[in-house]
Parts: C-alpha cells; structure tokens; sequence
C-alpha cells in the first residue's frame, strides 16, 4: 500500500519541481521528521479569535503541520504586532508519517472532486483588515488542504480584500499554490509578491521576512511612544509668569488634570505657606507621605486637603505630600502678604 502511495507522490514530486519558481531547482522529498510533532490544539474554548496584537490592522492566517510555516507567520506578526490565527483541521493529522501522507494526498484528491476536509476554524468577517497574511506549507505542489478549505469557506467574506500570500517548502515553488489561491478567493486581491521560504531560505526568516514586508509596502508597526505629558506648569501672578515642575505622582497627576485652575492664595503661619483649598481634594492615595518644605515646594497637607506652596523653609511633616516644586526664585512673586489671585496652566 505504502508503495502505491509513494509513486503518485513522486510524480507530484516531479510536477512540482516543473513549477518551482526563483531557481529553487532542488529534487524534493519530504523527509519524516525526526520527532513527529505534536498538532497544537489551539485554544478550545475560542478557536476562531485571532490572538490580538497592538496593529489591528493586518490579520496573519496559516496553517501548519511542523512549524515551519507558523515560525514565518509569528515572524510577521512580531515584526507587524498585528492579529494571528492559526487555521486547524477538524482532525488533526496523524502522528504517523506514511498515514499522513497518505490522508494529504486524499484529501488533495477530494479537493480535486470539490469536496472540502472540514477545518474547525472560521471567521466571522475580515471588515477590519486592511491586509490580511495567508501562509501555509506546500502539499505536493500545492496549498496544503486545511488553508485551502478555509478559502474556499471565506470566499465571499475575502471578497475585496488585499490577502498577502507566504509558504513554505521543501524546494518546491509557490506558483501553483498561488493560482490556487486565486481560484479559491476570484474577488479577493492578490499582492503580487509572495514569500516562500524554503528548507535552504528558512534559516534567514527574518530577513527575508522584513525584506518582504518592505517590498510589498507594509507599514510596520511603530515602537509605540506613550504619550508624556509634560509636567511643566506656569503659575500667573499679576502681570508675571512664574514656572513650576510637578511630581510625577498621582496627586501631581490630579491636579495637572484639573488646570487651567484659578485659585487665591492666603497666607498661612506668617506667610511661611500659600495656601488653597481644591474642591475636590486632591487625590492622594497610594502616594508616598514626608516632607521637609523647601522655599517653592508644592505641597498637600494631608490632613486638611489643602494645597501648600512654601515661601519658607520648614520643619520634616509625615503629613506633608510633595506636589511639585516652582523653579528657580519664581517663589519670589508668592512671598508677599495677603491674599494673591493666581492661574495655574499647562505650559
Ligand atoms: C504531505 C506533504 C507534502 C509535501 N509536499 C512538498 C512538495 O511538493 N514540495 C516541497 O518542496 N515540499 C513539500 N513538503 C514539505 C513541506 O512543504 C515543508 O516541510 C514545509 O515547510 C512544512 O511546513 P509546516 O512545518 O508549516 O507544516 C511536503 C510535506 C508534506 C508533509
């Protein structure tokens, strides 16, 4: 039996060769892996969630039997940090080599005739996409049989959607597959430049992974940037503009989200202190307590909830929570008795 089945194969072997494509002129015979590898079973209770990354843009869609393919499509999606799905057969295949030869080359048969083997993954619509990555390893010249049968089953959702196409193999090309594609997805939009990468190419993945990216004009991902807001403040006293650098600490942060903020400031204990009062108090938990005022420290006190912006230098307070601090002499303008309007703004 075995040997019956191994005489179509090497003549699929030999058609393959014939449209290999980028000289990959190599004989081709899948070798048994040494340790048959385990199919991954993916996760049960949500097969059909793409794993989502920070680019929801682009979607990496590929099935794979021993890694190959799925070490290229989580290279694109590391260097994308886009979504990826892994596409499974509702059976997995056999641990048994000669049995799973035999079942690809069924089940390529029966594609032939139209019947599909079941996939257990499918996706409600690709709306989101812009572009979406459909890899898969080559089966005797073609796509292998689970990624065809979800084409075949999204035909209408692809529909005018840019679909990307990568592979991997022994030696063979990726024409045909491609034609296959094609004919499975009539409305989709194909990129012109595949990616195949081959038992010789797969050791620079990545690449040729990026060189591809390039090339086909994908846009990567940008090493995201959190958004700092800036800590710098101006203090408006009468006609002068004094500058001030908050704490970056969540009591800091409450009151930066409360400015612009006008206040008046009273003196407090001989004008030692500025004080105000913010309706609400601010914020201070989990913020560290202690401080030992210095001239243009802004502080809270704790216990009162009032803001307090020293003129004077004063004793150590485990009440006393440092808010920030007015820079250089700008302390200057506040030292003054009496009550001072002042506006807190962003700078
Ligand atoms: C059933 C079967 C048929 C294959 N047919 C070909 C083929 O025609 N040409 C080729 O170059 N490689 C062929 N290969 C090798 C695979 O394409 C190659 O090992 C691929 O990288 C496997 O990808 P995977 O690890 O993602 O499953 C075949 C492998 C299997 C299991």
């Amino acid at each position: 039996m075995k040997k019956l089945l191994l005489i179509p194969f090497m003549l699929l072997t030999v058609l393959s060769m014939a449209a290999c494509t980028g000289g990959e002129n190599k004989s081709f015979f899948p070798e048994q892996p040494e340790t048959p590898e385990q199919p991954d079973e993916g996760d049960d209770n949500n097969p059909d969630t793409p794993t989502p990354g920070g680019n929801r843009r682009y979607l990496v869609l590929y099935a794979s039997r021993t890694s190959n393919t799925e070490r290229v499509a989580q290279q694109i999606q590391v260097t994308l940090d886009c979504d990826l799905l892994e596409v499974e057969p509702q059976t997995p295949y056999d641990n048994d080599y000669n049995a799973m030869l035999e079942r690809s080359q069924e089940e390529l048969a029966t594609i032939r005739q139209g019947n599909y083997p079941p996939v257990k993954t499918t996706m409600d619509n690709f709306d989101k996409y812009d572009i979406i990555f459909v890899g898969y390893p080559i089966w005797y010249g073609s796509m292998a049989t689970p990624m065809q049968t979800f084409l075949h089953e999204h035909t209408s959702k692809l529909a005018g959607k840019q679909i990307a196409l990568f592979a991997t193999s022994g030696s063979s090309g990726i024409s045909s597959s491609a034609s296959e594609a094609r004919n499975l997805c009539p409305d989709a939009n194909f990129v012109n430049q595949t990616l195949l990468l081959t038992s010789s190419t797969l050791p620079q993945m990545e690449t040729r992974v990026t060189e591809w990216l390039d090339k086909i004009g994908i846009e990567k991902k940008e090493p995201e940037t959190p958004e700092v807001s800036s800590l710098d403040v101006n203090i408006i006293v009468g006609n002068r503009t004094i500058t001030a650098t908050m704490e970056d600490n969540a009591a800091a942060q409450d009151f930066l989200s409360r400015l612009p903020l006008e206040v008046t400031l009273n003196d407090y204990n001989n004008i030692t202190e500025k004080i105000f009062y913010p309706n609400p108090t601010l914020t201070t938990e989990g913020v560290t307590r202690g401080c030992t005022p210095a001239p243009g420290d802004i502080t809270i006190y704790a216990p009162w909830g009032n803001v307090a912006i020293f003129c004077k230098n004063w004793s150590h307070s485990n009440d006393l929570i440092k808010i920030g601090r007015i820079n250089g002499n700008g302390i200057e303008a506040l030292n003054i008795a009496g009550d001072i309007p002042a506006k807190f703004e962003r700078k």
